[in-house]
């Protein structure tokens, strides 16, 4: 198909990571005629084989680059016709944010103002931008949970640059009306995520024989919700989210982070009720970690939008794949591994690895 067949130009940002590569397959896939470029910098997190069914088709492009190199970001707009931007690159590991927040800032706060302004400046009309955030942009909560109204108050460099991005986000709106919208998403597991996340950290420690670690002895726990979840809501919104709202994405299934631990024990080690806690080994906390956010959905839920993944289905799916793919990894290049993504890799590091 040549270029100017398409009906629509689609970049996703950080289309290489765990949920980018969920959503550009699902766009290439389900949309033949349309046009998807994935702009990455093909960080420590990525491997080239999460995108390996679509890297043959002609609808999919890829770009290895920078969100923060405002020429590679005007040139792609002032060449491309980009109609739709899903903006997804960005540093996402809590704990490596305490240890090097320029980073943060520079990806995520610094990234998005590029790319909302080369957007903004392209000769061609965009049609929607779509910025994926975060349910730790409101910090902690108790009770009910937060609407989009409720006030940001992130408690990480991770959640405050987040929440910086959103608010640039936020000001090109009111202030050109440019077509955003913000989500902001509990938990997402599945496959493909890289393994400093709770899950695929637990579900490696559990592979190498080793134990699953608690940190603290306050009772942490979060909301999941599947990835393919998470993309179905991108694309409903794509489609009827109101440009220069918010809209929460999450579920109501709150797992403790101790019952994740004891739930993956089971499934993996397959050892008697009595013999679960073996598996678990108990590590200080981190200063200031969130104990839990709770968030209120309804504003999805109206356009139409519903979890569709149990939490068992989509757990006994996420701990096959990862059965079935031990070596998922091994192809990222030693350029690609900075030294924090070494640490937090290995099985020696027991802290921080909830979000
Ligand atoms: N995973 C979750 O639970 C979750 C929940 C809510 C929101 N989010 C948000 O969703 C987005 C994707 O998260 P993820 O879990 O897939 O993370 P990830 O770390 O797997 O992917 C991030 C991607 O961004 C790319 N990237 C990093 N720096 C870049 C740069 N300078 N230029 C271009 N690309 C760059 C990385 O190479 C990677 O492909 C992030 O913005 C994150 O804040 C994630």
């Amino acid at each position: 198909m040549m270029r100017m067949d398409f009906n629509r130009t689609v970049l996703v940002t950080g289309g290489s990571g765990f949920i980018g590569s969920h959503l550009v397959c699902s766009l290439v896939h389900r949309h033949p005629d349309w046009r998807i470029i994935n702009l990455d910098v093909l960080d420590y997190c990525c491997s080239r084989r999460s995108l390996q069914s679509v890297e043959d088709r002609t609808n999919y492009t890829f770009i290895r680059g920078d969100v923060c190199n405002s020429r590679l970001l005007n040139h792609i707009f002032s060449t491309q016709n980009v109609d739709v931007v899903f903006h997804l690159a960005a540093k996402t590991h809590v704990e490596s944010s305490f240890e090097s927040p320029s980073s943060f800032q520079r990806v995520n706060i610094e990234g998005t103002r590029v790319l909302l302004s080369a957007a903004h400046q392209a000769p061609h009309r965009l049609h929607r931008f779509i910025y994926v955030s975060t349910d730790e942009v409101y910090g902690a909560g108790l009770g009910q949970g937060f609407d989009e109204r409720s006030p940001l108050r992130p408690n990480n460099p991770y959640s405050a640059t987040k929440a910086a991005a959103e608010i640039q986000v936020t000001a090109y709106w009111d202030r050109y009306k440019f077509p955003v919208i913000i989500t902001r998403s509990n938990n997402i597991y599945g496959p493909r995520q890289f393994t400093e996340k709770v899950i695929p950290r637990f579900l490696s420690l559990l592979q190498s024989n080793r134990k699953c670690t608690i940190q603290g002895t306050l009772p942490k726990s979060r909301h999941f919700l599947f990835v393919d979840d998470a993309v179905a809501a991108f694309l409903l919104l794509l489609e009827k989210g109101i440009v220069g709202e918010i809209y929460n994405v999450g579920t109501s299934c709150e797992i403790p982070i101790m019952h994740l631990a004891q739930e993956l024990v089971k499934m993996v080690k397959n050892v008697a009720d009595s013999e679960v806690d073996d598996w678990l080994e108990f590590v200080p906390d981190r200063p200031r970690v969130d104990l839990r956010y709770p968030i209120s959905c309804e504003k999805l839920q109206q356009l139409g939008w519903k979890a569709q993944v149990t939490w068992t289905e989509g757990l006994r799916h996420t701990v096959k794949w990862y059965h079935d793919n031990p070596d998922f990894w091994s192809d990222t290049s030693e350029e690609q591994r900075p030294i924090t993504a070494e640490l937090c890799c290995s099985p020696d590091r027991t802290d921080a690895l909830y979000d």
